[in-house]
């Protein structure tokens, strides 16, 4: 009994409808290849219809062979324009780019909240018109010291407290020095911050570590008094830690500055007021070690801990935090 054309013209129809459906679904050229293969295969699909042709009437026979070779046809050029869509996607050999599929986000690492806050100190005086000064970590006992006018008897300069080096080098116990370099290479007016990595024979605990940050600030010039000092400062401290922030000074000293000041802030109810820098004016003794006339200009220095005011800022109870790099503890930051 000969095979109805009608019903293989209808099979043909799922044929193709099952085709579209499959090459739509394809994301790789291995998928699309399988797809060739099942339709038109040497045993594929397409090659079994045209086996059907021998059960047909002769005369209905080139009416299906017209078909198939019509279905082929669109089969094969569906094909191709896929496989130029993967190389035109970058997956030539490997896989395509599957646009509808989710991306996944890389590992990135954490700025540790220090250098966040230095950069902030930067920025603010960076405003008010201050440049910024490198000097080494490795220092001299004159750049550290004696040139700060700090005596030989001083307390700071026990061995107890400074990372002493071969031939009379050290590392730095604040950025003070900078101060000092400035100074001899530089003609006032001065308007300088000096931020960086200072060093301490401290006992690590919540409070202390061996390594810390400090920036320097100094300002050289004519007629510079302690009223510049304490307009710069509490400027600074209220755009650090917010407009309504209560600032004292209370006096200190420092053997490179004179008079001296701490500057304190109230934080809050509980921690009440809180040290967070030293300063002064310049001492007329630093004055003459490096060269400037004291009879012509006055300045003013300060300097303060990072970690100090990173720790306030954050709230971060623990100093060895900063520098552990963990990662659970960097990213609240
Ligand atoms: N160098 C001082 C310290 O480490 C801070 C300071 C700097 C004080 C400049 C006054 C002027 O404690």
């Amino acid at each position: 009994m000969a095979t109805s054309l009608e019903s293989i013209l209808q099979e043909l129809e799922d044929v193709q409808r099952s085709f579209d459906t499959e090459i739509a679904g394809t994301v790789e050229p291995a998928a699309l290849e399988a797809v060739r293969v099942k339709y038109l295969g040497r045993k594929g699909q397409v090659a079994a219809f045209f086996k059907k042709m021998a059960g047909l009437d002769p005369e209905q026979r080139p009416q299906l062979g017209e078909r198939l070779n019509t279905l082929k046809g669109h089969f094969q050029s569906d094909l191709e324009q896929r496989k130029l869509k993967f190389s035109r996607n970058g997956g030539q050999s490997e896989g395509a780019l599957y646009l509808t599929l989710p991306g996944i986000a890389p590992a990135v690492g954490f700025r540790n909240p220090l250098l966040t806050v230095m950069d902030e100190v930067k920025q603010i005086f960076g405003n008010m018109g201050f440049t910024v000064r490198m000097g080494p970590l490795v220092e001299t006992e004159y750049y550290n010291f004696e040139a700060l006018n700090v005596p030989d008897d001083h307390p700071a300069k026990d061995l107890q407290d400074t990372f002493y080096l071969q031939n009379d080098f050290l590392l730095r116990t604040h950025t003070s020095p900078v101060q000092i370099r400035t100074m001899q290479n530089e003609q006032p007016p001065i308007r300088i911050i000096a931020p960086g990595r200072c060093f301490r024979k401290d006992t690590p605990d919540a409070t202390h570590s061996p390594e810390f940050h400090q920036v320097e600030g100094l300002v050289v010039g004519e007629g510079i008094s302690l009223a510049h000092l304490k307009g710069t400062l509490i400027a600074f401290a209220r755009q650090l830690f917010g407009d309504e922030t209560q600032v004292r000074f209370l006096p200190s000293f420092f053997p490179f500055t004179e008079p001296s000041a701490e500057m304190d802030i109230y934080f809050d109810d509980r921690l009440g007021w809180l040290e967070i820098l030293g300063s002064g004016m310049v001492d007329p003794n630093v004055f003459e070690r490096v060269g400037i006339d004291y009879e012509r200009y006055t300045g003013f220095a300060f300097g303060m801990g990072i970690e100090r005011i990173a720790m306030l800022k954050y709230q971060i109870n623990d100093i060895r935090h900063f520098y552990e790099d963990d990662i659970r503890f960097l990213r609240q930051f």
